[in-house]
């Protein structure tokens, strides 16, 4: 959560920077703020509210500076005011710092600093550190070692980027949460997250946990806290900076859901032999005949992702569990060297899904990052990583990483199944030629589907019901978060045979319910849909476009192109993503930024 963004040249940066919080805004969008320096002092504009707010001040106050750094936030520690906008200073402006995480024992810290004479001027857990430094600069120590004492003081999660006056350098570090510096000619850059800086470098540096950066207009030294000298390659990323914006959508996010076919390409390609094999290159086959169990650990979409898999093992034979992150994190399942754990997150940052993924590496278990970005800490950190390729996805709601996570789940489980079963499940050749029409399936969704007026109608209503049983199931839950998280109208999503267990005492007329039928089970769904029916809820069934017998029992009809069953549950999502941005677009909501919720959840 929040974004750090800090640029240090031979020019003004002020502008870069606000660019890179623009292009960081997914990550936190409650207040802002930006520091430069100069000899004497560290001089910071912040503000409350959206990176517009900030852009009118910075107009208005005009700072400028070669050396700065920047934040977005979404807020932990004390409400969104201008007070607790980040950077953070000491008191005499010496110190200016951003931070992402949380520091856990500040309270311990700031009364400390507070009995020493320290004054505090907002309630966040990031000011105590430009004092632990301030205090350190004054016992003598050089703004390089006062950074890293402030630092060892720290319990948490963090990444903090700091600038001193006087000091043409940023300083930062990172426990828990991510960093990335960018190598340019005559800037060099630093950032949460890649999207930052790419309009203005691809070429990038990913730290790793304890690692101490000092950045400076020439390059960048890289050392552990103690100032063991460390080597972190440069590596290329291959995303283009237009990948990152709107190219004409009005939202992100429905650029988004229209970039599934390209995305779904870009899942599948190479990875499904002439013959109808599955050809992961990182994993050949045999690469997991000792699994003995499978345990996926997520959240949200990639949660419902991971059920979807879930459901390709266990129906061939795979044991396979799927863990809500933040659960196992918990109170893990017992696991050993024949567990295979598989996170899978977009981002490959979220704090839950890590805290996973190390809970089970010490309990010896083999892990396995499905992620969308390389060198994310889930890709450094597993001890494999397989990676969906959707390219930079900037809107918060999930749309098109669903789809390649399914999609490259979907290769996953039939590798799974062949080396821990000793034989390829009978269905594999339809399935793999189903994954292969996927994204011309999706694009004819995207030329035809008409739920503009569906989604009018249904914009106003008590609640949102969604069923499906299968993989109809995960879908009908992602279907039912995509259109709370965006409408901030009440939805559910449940097993379709669990309605009638608790949930069927909600429906009334006036609470629609999506029938999502993936072609296996479908009359058993039916009589799901008959039991709401009778209770006067209007049903809008998704399914095959060749299924007479959903379309003629249900009261609105969303067709999707007819394909294998477990591949379709990616065509009926697509439709209510559709019905989801819709609905929100018709209410006015903020549908790239949704109110509470950031793109990356990098605290537990
Ligand atoms: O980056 P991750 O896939 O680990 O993120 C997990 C969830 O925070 C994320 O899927 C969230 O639920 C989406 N905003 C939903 O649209």
């Amino acid at each position: 959560m929040c974004g750090i963004t800090a640029c240090v040249g031979r020019d003004d940066v002020v502008d870069v920077l606000l660019g890179g919080l623009e292009n960081l805004e997914y990550r936190g969008y409650d207040s802002s703020g930006i520091a430069t320096q100069s000899a004497e002092s560290v001089a910071v504009v912040k503000r409350e509210g959206g990176i517009e707010e900030l852009a009118t001040s910075l107009d208005a106050i005009e700072p400028t500076g070669h050396v700065g750094i920047g934040h977005t936030r979404w807020s932990t520690h004390g409400a969104p005011t201008d007070a607790n906008a980040h950077p953070h200073t000491d008191c005499e402006d010496r110190v200016a710092v951003v931070h992402n995480g949380i520091i856990e024992n500040y309270a311990d810290l700031r009364e400390e600093l507070a009995a020493a004479g320290h004054e505090f001027t907002s309630e966040t857990d990031t000011e105590v550190v430009p004092h632990l430094v301030a205090d350190a600069l004054d016992s003598g120590l050089s703004p390089d070692a006062a950074f890293r004492a402030a630092i060892d003081r720290l319990e948490g999660s963090y990444a903090l980027a700091m600038v001193v006056a006087g000091e043409d350098a940023i300083y930062a570090s990172r426990d828990g949460s991510p960093l990335v510096v960018g190598v340019g000619d005559d800037r060099q850059y630093l950032a949460s997250d890649v999207p930052s800086f790419l309009e203005h470098t691809s070429e990038v540096v990913y730290l790793e946990d304890d690692d101490v950066v000092r950045v400076t207009a020439d390059g960048h030294d890289v050392t552990k806290i103690d100032g063991t000298p460390v080597d972190r390659p440069v590596e290329s990323v291959d995303w283009q900076p237009e990948d990152a914006e709107r190219n004409g959508f009005d939202h992100y996010m429905l650029k988004e859901i229209h970039e599934q076919p390209a995305a779904l390409e870009r899942a599948i390609n190479g990875r499904v032999t002439a013959d109808g094999n599955v050809k992961l290159e990182e994993f050949p086959r045999g690469s997991f005949e000792d699994v003995e169990d499978v345990m996926f650990v997520a959240c949200g979409t990639s949660y419902h992702a991971s059920m979807y898999a879930r459901q390709m093992l266990a129906a061939r034979g795979v044991s396979a569990q799927v863990y809500s992150a933040g659960e196992f994190a918990t109170t893990p399942s017992p696991v050993d060297e024949n567990t295979l754990v598989v996170a899978v997150t977009q981002s490959g940052e979220t704090a839950d899904t890590l805290a996973s993924v190390r809970l089970a590496q010490e309990r010896g278990a083999r892990t396995l990052a499905v992620t969308n970005v390389v060198g994310s800490t889930a890709a450094r950190k597993c001890d494999d990583a397989l990676f969906i390729r959707a390219g930079p996805e900037i809107g918060v709601a999930a749309t098109k990483t669903f789809s390649s996570q399914v999609a490259v789940l979907t290769l996953l489980a039939e590798r799974l199944v062949e080396d821990v079963t000793g034989s390829p499940s009978e269905e594999r050749a339809d399935v793999l030629r189903a994954l292969e029409r996927l994204p011309s399936d999706v694009q004819q969704i995207l030329d035809q589907s008409s739920v503009e007026s569906l989604a009018a109608r249904n914009r106003d209503r008590d609640g949102h019901f969604f069923i499906g049983r299968g993989v109809a199931y995960p879908v009908a839950l992602e279907g039912a978060l995509k259109f709370k998280e965006i409408t901030y109208e009440h939805a559910e999503g449940f097993a379709a045979g669990e309605l009638k267990h608790g949930p069927l005492a909600l429906v009334t007329p006036d609470t629609p319910v999506f029938a999502v039928f993936s072609g296996d089970h479908d009359e058993k769904t039916l009589n799901n849909v008959e039991e709401v029916q009778t209770r006067g809820a209007p049903v809008v069934g998704i399914g095959s476009e060749e299924s007479t017998a959903v379309a003629e029992t249900v009261d609105e009809f969303i067709p999707i192109p007819d394909t294998h069953p477990l591949v379709s549950g990616v065509l009926a999502n697509v439709q209510l993503q559709l019905v989801a941005y819709h609905v929100a677009d018709l209410l006015g909501r903020s549908i790239d930024k949704p109110r509470n919720l950031a793109k990356s959840v990098t605290v537990e």
